[in-house]
């Protein structure tokens, strides 16, 4: 066996013989020439064995592979510029890994939930590789763009006793006799943080019990929350604006070769940069009252509604200060209406609706006491959290983004539950 050379690496080694090691994904012959397109997980391949230039027994174990054979494919490196690698490989040689049997999916159509039942191996085709892989950018882009501009990442806990959103979505197990949740979201240690280090952002998976069987609801789904101190709404949403923009930017330009696999429309998101546009909640209510829905002032913004708010826009919309009923006890009362709340949710076009949702938050004691009792939560589990407002309390906001929805957005795929390794839904645990 030649040196083991990864797919996506060939180009450096044109005129050479190396070896892939990698799993089958289909093969063909014409007569005395055959084809095997061999995949490693950093790129496909062809390999093309020509029935005399190699020994019989090669010519044999080509004619008897099964799709998902892992295999040793050894062969000359040349440049194939129809190939859509721009290289082929001269198969000299082909060893058996491991035999594949009935692999179950096959190249036809399958339906969504035969593929999620068998996500594990779903994994392997090219439109989930080219999707995650995108995913797998945008995270190290989230981490770039907060690294490069100082923020301090934090590790919230998972197991927490206290509500951190609302009520309705907990997930609550026992923790040694004493009730636990698992994380809603990790703002409220966030917010201790910013206290701490000025800055800061938490990265990680949070839970809701959602009912919901949308295609845009996980009961698993990564957050990433920054938290900054003496940062008000408006420059809570210039973050916004500028972090959405890195990302979206960051995946035009590393990714694409997926993006192409997706077959995205890249055009859609060339006008993605600051400044996004902007809505009062109120102005928002009037448009769509316009567009004729019957929604009236006072009730939250469903996903239709969202949707014809950013209909052919090029770039998201924020829509900013709903009313305090319908938000989360922690967001900071508007001082010029009073019924309304310092906050916005960024919201993407192409029907992809709410990625962000983020707030300036509440800084008085009072008021903050007045929102936690006003939403009937146990105020005894917040003590820790009214500390930050007893103990030189600032001004600061945060928010809130959907990794999934936004990879979702980005890749132009229609539910998130595909932009997620193994999705975790109402009605979907395994594999
Ligand atoms: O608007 P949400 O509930 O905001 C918060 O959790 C705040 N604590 C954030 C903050 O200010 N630090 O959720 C934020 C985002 C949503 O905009 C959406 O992108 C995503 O999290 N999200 C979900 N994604 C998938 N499945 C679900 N069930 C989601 N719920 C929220
Ligand atoms: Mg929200």
């Amino acid at each position: 066996m030649s040196q083991t050379v990864e797919i996506r690496d060939l180009g450096s080694h044109v005129g050479t013989e190396i070896t892939i090691l990698g799993w089958v994904e289909s093969t063909r012959a014409h007569g005395k020439v055959a084809f095997v397109d061999v995949r490693d997980g950093t790129g496909s391949v062809q390999g093309v064995v020509v029935k005399k230039e190699v020994a019989p027994e090669v010519w044999d174990r080509h004619a008897a592979l099964t799709q998902e054979t892992a295999i040793a494919l050894t062969g000359a490196v040349r440049a194939e510029p129809r190939a859509p690698s721009g290289y082929e490989l001269g198969v000299t040689g082909l060893e058996i890994v491991g035999a594949s049997v009935d692999y179950p999916i096959q190249p036809k159509e399958h339906g969504v939930d035969f593929l999620l039942d068998h996500r594990h191996l779903w994994l392997r085709s090219k439109m989930q590789w080219a999707g995650l892989r995108v995913r797998a950018e945008v995270e190290q882009a989230i981490h770039d763009f907060f690294y490069q501009r100082g923020f301090v990442r934090i590790d919230s806990p998972i197991l927490t006793g206290a509500i951190g959103e609302h009520a309705g979505s907990l997930f609550e197990t026992d923790y040694f006799g004493e009730k636990a949740y698992l994380a809603q979201t990790g703002q409220l240690y966030g917010e201790a943080a910013a206290a701490a280090f000025r800055k800061i952002y938490t990265f990680g998976p949070t839970f809701r019990a959602e009912k919901s069987k949308t295609r845009r609801h996980l009961t698993e789904f990564w957050m990433v929350e920054p938290e900054v101190a003496f940062m008000d709404s408006a420059g809570n949403m210039r973050l916004q604006e500028e972090f959405i923009s890195y990302l979206v930017e960051r995946a035009l330009e590393r990714c694409k070769e997926e993006l192409k696999v997706l077959e995205r429309d890249t055009s859609k998101l060339a006008n993605v940069r600051p400044p996004f546009h902007r809505l009062d909640y109120t102005d928002a209510v009037a448009q769509l009252k316009a567009k004729g829905t019957d929604i009236e002032w006072g009730s939250d913004l469903g996903a239709p509604d969202e949707t014809a708010l950013t209909e052919g826009l090029d770039k998201p919309l924020f829509v900013f200060n709903y009313p305090k009923i319908v938000k989360a006890f922690y967001m900071k009362e508007n001082p010029a209406d009073p019924r309304t709340v310092l906050c916005d949710d960024c919201l993407a076009p192409e029907g992809y609706g709410e990625i962000i949702g983020g707030s300036q938050r509440e800084d008085d004691l009072e008021k903050l006491l007045a929102g936690i009792r006003a939403q009937k939560l146990p105020e005894e589990a917040y003590g820790w959290y009214l500390d930050l407002r007893r103990y030189g309390t600032f001004p600061h906001a945060g928010f809130g983004l959907g990794v999934e929805r936004t990879v979702a957005w980005i890749t132009g795929r229609p539910h998130i539950r595909e932009l997620i390794p193994f999705p975790r839904m109402m009605t979907r645990l395994r594999p």
